[in-house]
């Protein structure tokens, strides 16, 4: 073969490369990575658009060079000559992208087993999800549920799911994992933040009408801090001033998600105006408190005109939480 063309090729595909690497690296593709594991996937990622760089690359060169170099002349009607195949060329065609495929495979395995690998003192947290709202429990504060998930940083961390009614999907985008949450099968997910700050939880499985609110914030704090605020928590949610308890009930269950409350400053409009409670207690016939307490429990038995039936979830509290909350948002309506 004589020189010229592959001097071309590799003077095209040097062009095509350099093209390609300054879109992938001058562009912010991808977010900082918040999590050990997103660290893994990122370098999963750029190994394999590096490989999709080099690959481009040639064929692009290979392509322009041959509309070029082997373009009809624009009288020639004649057919091309025929060609049965080429083996040689066939041969390393199929060879390179086996190499390569296989290459990204293992390295997708090893980063797969190493995100799953825990640490000897991993942090079990249980998620609940439910149409629509995340809830969290922490195992080692007993009775302490949280509607904003809150984790040590630099700790290897366990979620474990359930879902209450239909599939849903729990997402951070800066700790770079989706996790399915499917009723009657427990799933897991692990995570070892790497920077602290609030990053956006948000279900990634339509589930229903309220799907695009059912979001929390994850809160990645100095173990230091988080100490403190599970110790805080357990004390608020235990305490015997029932408005500070319910309103921890009401900030821990995520109602301002859907509801709006002045007291608690929440602003939610999927759900009924709970500001407006003693009048639509009215509405439905029924006294203050047995109104609340049946809303809670048995939300879809009296709907508030206006608002979308079969959308809240029934709430399991312990009784001692019903109360506070009942109390809190008998004392916070009536203010309102
Ligand atoms: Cu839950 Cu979408």
């Amino acid at each position: 073969m004589r020189r010229g063309p592959i001097f071309a090729l590799l003077g095209i595909g040097v062009v095509a490369g350099a093209i390609a690497t300054a879109v992938a690296l001058l562009l912010p593709w991808l977010p900082d990575p918040a999590s050990k594991e997103r660290g893994r996937i990122d370098f999963v990622t750029w190994f394999t658009v590096g490989i999709c760089i080099f690959i481009f690359a040639i064929v692009a060169a290979v392509l322009i060079y041959a509309i070029y170099r082997f373009r009809a002349a624009p009288d020639d009607d004649s057919d091309g000559p025929p060609i049965h195949g080429n083996t040689g060329l066939e041969i390393v065609w199929t060879l390179i992208p086996t190499v390569l495929v296989t290459a990204i495979g293992i390295v997708s395995a090893v980063v797969l087993a190493r995100n799953d690998a825990q640490a000897k003192d991993t942090l079990n947290i249980n998620v609940t999800a439910e149409q629509f709202a995340w809830s969290f429990s922490y195992p080692q504060a007993k009775g302490l549920t949280s509607g904003t998930l809150r984790l040590p940083v630099n700790r290897s961390i366990e979620l474990h799911f359930q879902s209450k009614d239909v599939i849903h999907s729990f997402w951070v985008l800066q700790f770079g994992q989706k996790q399915d949450t499917v009723p009657g099968i427990k799933t897991e997910l692990h995570i070892t933040p790497t920077k602290v700050g609030t990053y956006p939880v948000i279900c990634t499985e339509l589930c229903g009408l309220g799907h695009a609110v059912m979001r929390s914030s994850a809160i990645v704090m100095p173990q230091a801090a988080f100490d403190k605020w599970l110790q805080d928590q357990t004390k608020a949610t235990g305490s015997s001033d029932t408005g500070t308890a319910g309103a921890a009930v009401f900030k821990n269950n995520g109602c301002g998600a859907c509801h709006t409350l002045t007291a608690a400053k929440a602003t939610g409009k999927v759900g009924p105006d709970l500001d407006k409670l003693p009048t639509y207690a009215k509405n439905a016939g029924q006294e203050l408190s047995a109104f609340i307490h049946e809303s809670i429990t048995h939300p879809n038995d009296y709907v508030e005109k206006g608002f979308p039936a079969n959308t809240m979830p029934p709430f399991e509290l312990p009784k001692d939480q019903l109360d506070a909350l009942v109390q809190y948002l008998i004392d916070s309506s009536k203010k309102g």
